[in-house]
């Protein structure tokens, strides 16, 4: 199965963004983190960061065509993007939802989400350790 990891704006900053919200692991450690979880469960997957919005509705349209699963991490654009949420809403592969921070935690502004209703499961709160469960989730699924 084909998995694309999708994280929007300023998650390539991790590691140095607000550490006290997000950790010290870094945008690095993302990315190895899921390649330790693809290697343990076989899936394909590949990993992509952007802080351009219309980049990251290109890979969903991509992901659209080409059926494959999505775990998508949209940053703020969770809270602002109807028009990522029309791409996403695009998909034919299970869409899951991943905030490492717990947004429900936080400003009431996080707690909307153009994106949870869309999504087959929502995972807050876990740190790297949320997208391994989501990896986890898609391949069980
Ligand atoms: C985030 C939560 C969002 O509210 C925020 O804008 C982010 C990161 C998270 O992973 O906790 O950029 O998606």
């Amino acid at each position: 199965m084909n998995v694309l990891v999708l994280n929007g704006p300023n998650l390539g900053r991790l590691g140095v963004r607000e550490p006290d919200i997000y950790g010290t692991a870094t945008y690095g450690d993302l990315v190895a983190r899921c390649a330790e979880v693809a290697e343990e469960t076989g899936l394909d997957v590949e990993v992509r960061q952007t802080d351009t919005e219309s980049e990251m509705i290109g890979w969903l349209h991509d992901a659209a065509d080409s059926g494959a699963s999505v775990i998508l991490n949209a940053g703020a654009w969770t809270h602002t993007s109807v028009a990522v949420r029309d791409a996403a809403s695009q998909l034919a592969g299970p869409l899951v939802e991943v905030h490492l921070s717990n947004v429900y935690a936080r400003e009431t502004f996080r707690h909307k989400s153009y994106l949870s209703d869309i999504a087959v499961a929502v995972v807050v709160g876990m740190g790297l350790e949320g997208y391994a469960a989501a990896l986890r989730f898609l391949k069980q699924s």
